[in-house]
């Protein structure tokens, strides 16, 4: 057998429009092939936010409750966040949320029950979904960028990321391909709300995410 691992993911590119808004990609992306992970999905879950937000998070992949909505951090992970985001002075609604990944990987619960076990995605899905939280980030162009957890770590800084050692500084992302622009833009990386839902001491990770999230207010009222 041949190996076939590039052609199960072929990446988003020939999926996301040349032109067009938020509203026509958020459109395009339901019918987006460019992985395996569009077959056991609900639906794909794209970005939501204002336009002309000055704060971009992305975090991994829908969970469970975001694959059935249709909405980006509306579960228990979302919950954690939006109350970070509210505490840091950074209202839920005028941020922009999204994920690397479009649409949720999962495996069913040992033993057959009807549980959908969330699943990392893997370095190929990861890659293949690059094209669409990129033009998102070309649409919104965001003074802050916010990677939360590993996944969006990695997506944005190469798969050597390690949030630990990265998480509450600030780090300069470089626009791929920006012509003549050639930006970059300002970027914290924090641990992902769930892990805050995991930690031995949530306490302790929720207090630590929250002034991961104080940077990034800290570094609006600077711009
Ligand atoms: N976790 C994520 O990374 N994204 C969501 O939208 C929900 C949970
Ligand atoms: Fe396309 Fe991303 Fe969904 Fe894969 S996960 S099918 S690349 S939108």
């Amino acid at each position: 057998m041949p190996n076939t691992r590039s052609r199960a993911h072929p990446g988003a590119q020939n999926f996301v429009p040349e032109t067009g808004g938020l509203g026509r990609m958020a459109e395009a992306v339901r019918d987006c092939r460019g992985c395996d992970l569009y077959r056991d999905s609900t639906q794909a879950v794209f970005g939501q936010g204002p336009a002309r937000a000055r704060v971009l998070l992305i975090g991994e992949q829908p969970g469970d409750q975001e694959d059935r909505a249709g909405r980006p951090f509306i579960g228990p992970a979302g919950a954690v966040l939006r109350r970070a985001l509210d505490e840091a002075g950074l209202s839920a609604d005028a941020v922009y949320l999204t994920n690397a990944v479009k649409h949720f990987r999962w495996r069913r619960a040992e033993g057959g029950g009807k549980r959908r076990i969330h699943q990392r995605p893997d370095a190929g899905q990861v890659a293949a979904c690059r094209p669409w939280w990129l033009a998102e980030v070309r649409l919104v162009r965001p003074e802050v960028l916010v990677a939360l957890g590993a996944t969006a770590g990695q997506a944005l800084f190469g798969s050597s990321f390690r949030v630990g050692a990265a998480r509450g500084t600030v780090l300069d992302w470089p626009v791929p391909d920006d012509g003549d622009a050639g930006g970059t833009i300002p970027t914290v990386a924090t641990v992902h709300p769930s892990a805050v839902l995991r930690a031995p001491d949530r306490d302790e990770a929720y207090t630590g995410f929250a002034a991961d999230l104080g940077k990034v207010a800290e570094l609006l009222t600077r711009g």
